[in-house]
């Protein structure tokens, strides 16, 4: 029995496509609110994107898709098998006009950056040779500028409408995101048989 995880919210639709495709979720096949399905010797579970890397990390999923921005945040130990391409978006620092020469040019302060991100944000912004520290938002980090609590965001932008209409725009980009299989190291040992045909049609139909 293998268990894959998949997430939630505006990556589930092309997660569950990707699926259909490769033959492993029959046609029709509707997650709507349910949140196991059971296929046999596979059982599909939907949870929060963030939750995916951690329950592969710790064998409850033995495979999952989830977006390289989660992955490096939930700093869990997993196996990328295969870059899907899916649900594609940036990494990025964002800030209302004015921070702009702030960003790279405060020698004597630490410029504040919000962000659901945090330890992704400690990780990459020294390497990007940024002074920062990080003030953690769940959520709506966008309003941070307005209110004062930050300078700067580090989010993920996709279509780049939140950006806009809360008046920032992007300032550095960081890295690109992109929906990848991951899988746990164990399992990759113990179900190899099981897990390479699935990695093989989700390689075929994602080119
Ligand atoms: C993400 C991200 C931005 C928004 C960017 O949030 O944090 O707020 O999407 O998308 P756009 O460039 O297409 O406007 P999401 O909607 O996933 O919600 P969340 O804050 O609840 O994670």
């Amino acid at each position: 029995m293998l268990t894959m995880a998949i997430p939630t919210g505006r990556s589930m639709e092309d997660a569950a496509e990707l699926l259909t495709k490769a033959d492993i979720l029959p046609p029709g096949t509707d997650p709507g609110r349910r949140l196991d399905i059971p296929l046999g010797e596979l059982r599909i579970i939907l949870v929060k994107p963030q939750d995916v890397p951690p329950l592969v990390h710790m064998g409850f999923a033995q495979l999952g898709l989830a977006g390289q921005d989660v992955i490096l945040e939930s700093g869990a130990r997993v196996a990328v098998l295969h870059d899907t391409g899916l649900c594609p978006c940036r990494m990025v620092i964002a800030g209302p006009p004015k921070a702009r020469e702030g960003l790279m040019n405060s020698p004597n302060r630490k410029l504040r950056v919000a962000t659901k991100y945090v330890r992704t944000a400690d990780q990459v912004l020294p390497q990007r040779g940024l002074r920062t520290v990080t003030v953690p938002l769940h959520g709506s980090v966008e309003i941070a500028p307005a209110l004062g609590i930050a300078e700067v965001i580090m989010d993920i932008v996709q279509t780049g409408n939140t950006l806009k209409a809360n008046g920032l725009s992007v300032l550095m980009e960081l890295f690109p995101v992109t929906m990848r299989l991951i899988a746990n190291p164990g399992a990759l040992n113990l179900q190899w048989d099981r897990i390479r045909p699935m990695l093989e049609r989700i390689r075929e139909v994602s080119g």
